[in-house]
């Protein structure tokens, strides 16, 4: 059965059983400051499993776009996966355990859905401890459904315990869901305690009723939940038969490709096919969601997988730029599930230009990389030559940890870190000493512009969309100047749409307020702006700017008090800023007109 198969039974499935069917939110956690990107379908509905009421309803379902980075020197082998789609339903304070699992069993088993045999699935539960019984509930009503007492095993909490998606969260037991991958029939009493290599997990059903606090304790939700989980690639590849996700349909015709770049054959040695495949396709999807490959946070992560991508292209011999042929092929098979990636020129341009960038300096890095070789008297390549690596050929620091891998070399990561961190204080000196947070000074004039820095930046997301932020901002007594990611260049009629909506604010004259907010209410709330801006943050908490109805961003202020405070606001200059980065310089009408 073809996932695209899989995806639509399992939505149907829950939609027949009272669920909403929700869209996958973006793989830029929202609501959670503590990891980069989304990992689970449940990452974006936090607030809901705590209590707050979702706008569709307390039945939904979904497939998430989940990125998971822990493990990238992994990808090659046959299991892992930057990027997976999450198929996912979910009970808040509705249904519970008997639900849950009865739903599970008729969607895998019954032959209107999956129709897998029941010989073929096993079950995990947990065994209990200290923090929570042992689940004899949730065994009990597999018994009941005819899922034999020798298919279920009971394990401890690393196997049968999920959560939270960060540090803190909703948390609690779990049951999964095992597929048989072994030759020929499961021996009788075989499980996945006892056979963990021919029992493949394809769903867990978790039942949200702990938090984990801060010290490491559970204390019980005031509401119950049901939070699944079903990794479509791997359910995709065990009912296809297939050893791995990368030889479905999801994945063969990126790797087609690959042969026809590299004259080489998948089959032969698949390791570069799926390293190449894996991180372009989960580059493509941060490209969808507005990542741009830079140097820090979830830009960084990007950069690291693309150039990883490339350098395993050109070990196999692709001479041309070819990330961009890929990430086409990727925009094509999932663009019907995720819209977003219909931005196709904004996306292969961000590919073309990041490959552009490393193609400058790649050839002259490895060419550095052997000199090192040659001249190291030890087995371990120095810090300080590891950074030049990373600062003047751009190498993320991995990439040259597995360069020296396979030369048989180590690494003085320590000492990499030491020279990271002296070039970061630098670089940030020299950044505060040119605009002290962005603003030149306090004087009227630039708080106005400020305040027209705010509007500007909603206005454009308004008009452009949301993948639309803040790359940097700086105010003289003159002119504001902002710079945001998107990828083309504005037209007259969206400028013109921009300026009309910050004109219509400032005839409206909102009110301007700030509140202090938890980093994560302010999420909630949609509040826009730098999260770790240092400028607004007040121990642990955040200042927010709010004008109106209009614009709530963070930031440490000045502002004037109402936006009738600004008059005319005017756009001077809209131009390319960097790959992917525009700009916009404007003014503010000052009482005398002929100022512009
Ligand atoms: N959150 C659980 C998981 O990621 C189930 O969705 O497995």
């Amino acid at each position: 059965m073809e996932a695209r198969e899989i995806r639509k039974k399992f939505l149907e499935f829950f939609e027949s059983k009272g669920h909403k069917v929700i869209p996958s939110a973006r793989v830029l956690p929202e609501n959670d400051p503590t990891v980069l990107f989304t990992t689970a379908g449940m990452h974006p509905l936090v607030p809901y499993l705590l209590g707050e009421p979702h706008p569709m309803g307390n039945r939904l379902a979904n497939t998430q776009k989940c990125i998971r980075t822990g493990d990238i020197e992994e990808v090659g082998d046959t299991t892992h996966l930057t990027f997976f789609e999450m198929l996912g339903n979910w009970s808040l304070g509705d249904y519970f355990k008997e639900d849950a699992i009865k739903w599970s069993f008729e969607f895998l088993t019954s032959k209107e859905w999956l129709g897998i045999p029941l010989e073929k699935l096993a079950v995990t539960v947990f065994e209990g401890d200290d923090d929570a019984p042992r689940d004899e509930e949730a065994a009990g009503i597999w018994k009941e459904l005819g899922v034999p007492e020798h298919r279920i095993a009971y394990m401890n909490k690393k196997a049968n315990w999920w959560g939270p998606a960060g540090q803190t969260g909703p948390c609690g037991p779990d049951t999964e869901m095992f597929y048989w991958v072994g030759e020929g029939d499961a021996p009788m009493d075989s499980n996945p305690k006892t056979d963990e290599d021919n029992w493949v997990e394809i769903w867990n059903d978790v039942f949200m009723q702990y938090f984990k606090q801060d010290d490491g304790s559970f204390t019980p939700l005031e509401q119950q939940n049901v939070d699944t989980g079903m990794g479509l690639e791997r359910v995709a590849a065990v009912l296809q038969g297939k050893k791995s996700a990368y030889e479905t349909e999801l994945f063969m015709p990126i790797i087609e490709k690959i042969e026809a770049l590299t004259d080489q054959k998948y089959d032969d040695d698949p390791r570069g096919f799926r390293i190449i495949a894996d991180h372009l396709r989960t580059a493509t999807i941060m490209a969808g969601d507005g990542v741009v490959p830079s140097n820090n946070d979830q830009g960084y992560v990007m950069r690291r997988l693309m150039r990883r991508a490339i350098r395993w292209g050109k070990k196999m011999g692709i001479q041309e730029g070819f990330t961009a042929t890929i990430a086409k092929k990727v925009i094509h098979i999932l663009s019907d599930i995720f819209p977003e990636l219909n931005q196709e020129e904004m996306i292969l341009k961000i590919f073309r230009d990041e490959e552009e960038k490393f193609e400058k300096t790649i050839h002259a890095g490895l060419r550095e990389f052997e000199k090192l070789q040659k001249r190291l008297e030890g087995d371990t390549i120095e810090g300080k030559a590891a950074f030049k690596l990373y600062d003047t050929y751009g190498y993320p620091i991995e990439m040259t940890e597995e360069l020296a891998e396979e030369a048989g070399l180590k690494i003085d990561r320590e000492g990499f870190d030491q020279c990271f961190k002296e070039h970061q204080e630098k670089s940030r000196a020299g950044a505060q000493q040119k605009f002290s947070g962005g603003l030149a000074d306090d004087s009227a004039e630039c708080t106005r512009l400020h305040t027209a820095t705010h509007l500007l930046h909603q206005a454009l997301r308004d008009v452009l969309g949301d993948h639309v932020y803040q790359k940097g901002s700086n105010i003289t007594k003159e002119r504001l100047r902002f710079d945001f990611n998107h990828d083309e260049k504005m037209t007259q009629e969206q400028l013109q749409e921009v300026e009309n909506i910050i004109n219509r604010e400032i005839q409206n004259d909102l009110p301007v307020h700030f509140e202090i907010m938890d980093p994560d209410e302010a999420r909630e709330k949609g509040v826009i702006g730098l999260f770790d801006d240092k400028y607004a943050q007040l121990d642990n908490k955040v200042k927010v700017y709010i004008m109106g109805d209009y614009s709530k961003e963070i930031c440490g202020g000045p502002h004037v008090e109402h936006t009738g405070e600004l008059t005319e606001f005017k756009i001077t200059k809209e131009q390319a800023s960097s790959a992917g980065i525009r700009r916009i310089k404007a003014v503010v009408k000052a009482n005398s007109p002929e100022k512009f």
